[in-house]
């Protein structure tokens, strides 16, 4: 049998990321983790709890609730898929809105924030036979990672990606919206003080503007074969 590795999939917002990080784990037998699913939760909370809005951000009042907050995933029997649940309730649909977007990296820069869900990363991976996808798992979380990958492509390629799936999926957002919403995460995701996203020394840069979802697949698919 082949050993178990850790597989770190780090990159921008919007670039499929999560679904090659998913093809790879249903492969390989892995367990997939979306750790963005993670900061979304927490961030779907303090919007819930009015801590965060627009324009404004009470951060003491998200940490003093912090230790009462409960992410966790558990399988969708109908989709196979792993659902994120916030306190018990599934939350899949709602932390995949435009407005969770536009919030999670104001909310994902607190490293009080980052230090609790970390903590449960590191968890879920211990036994290696993980894929996780982010923004600091080949850096931070899993600095030991066997394969490390870095995802790219133009902010064009990927707003354009996003518009279709949230379109697909019956929201009312604008392509102009999504570009903004993308070109400002990245800002802010590369900007911030605690664990911006940089990609790894030993990470393999992989820009997909003009990949296939399959060429990609099995590209990646390549250099976890290359580590077994
Ligand atoms: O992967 P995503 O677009 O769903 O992630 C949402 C946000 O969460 C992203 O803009 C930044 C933050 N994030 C993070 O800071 N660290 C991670 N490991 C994953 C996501």
């Amino acid at each position: 049998m082949n050993k178990k590795i850790t597989i770190a999939i780090d990159g921008f917002s919007s670039t499929g990321k999560s679904t090659v990080a998913k093809e790879l784990a249903k492969e390989l037998e892995y367990i997939y983790v979306d750790s963005g699913a993670m900061y979304r939760a927490v961030t779907l909370f303090a919007m819930q709890e009015g801590f965060v809005g627009t324009s404004f951000f009470d951060l003491g009042s998200l940490l003093e609730k912090l230790a009462s907050i409960q992410v966790s995933f558990q399988i969708n029997t109908q989709t196979s898929n792993a659902d994120m649940y916030l306190n018990g309730i599934n939350v899949e649909n709602e932390i995949r809105t435009l407005e969770v977007s536009n919030l999670v990296s104001t909310v994902a820069a607190n490293s009080i924030v980052r230090k609790k869900l970390v903590a449960i990363q590191k968890e879920m991976g211990k036994n290696k036979g993980v894929v996780m996808d982010g923004r600091d798992i080949g850096t931070v979380v899993f600095k030991d990672a066997e394969l490390k990958i870095f995802m790219n492509a133009s902010a064009d390629t990927r707003a354009e990606r996003r518009y279709k799936e949230l379109k697909e999926k019956g929201q009312d957002v604008s392509y102009e919206d999504i570009l903004k919403n993308v070109v400002d995460r990245d800002h802010m995701d590369t900007t911030r003080v605690d664990s911006p996203l940089v990609k790894a020394e030993d990470a393999i840069e992989i820009d997909n503007s003009n990949l296939s979802r399959k060429e990609q697949f099995e590209m990646i698919l390549k250099l976890v074969q290359d580590k077994l």
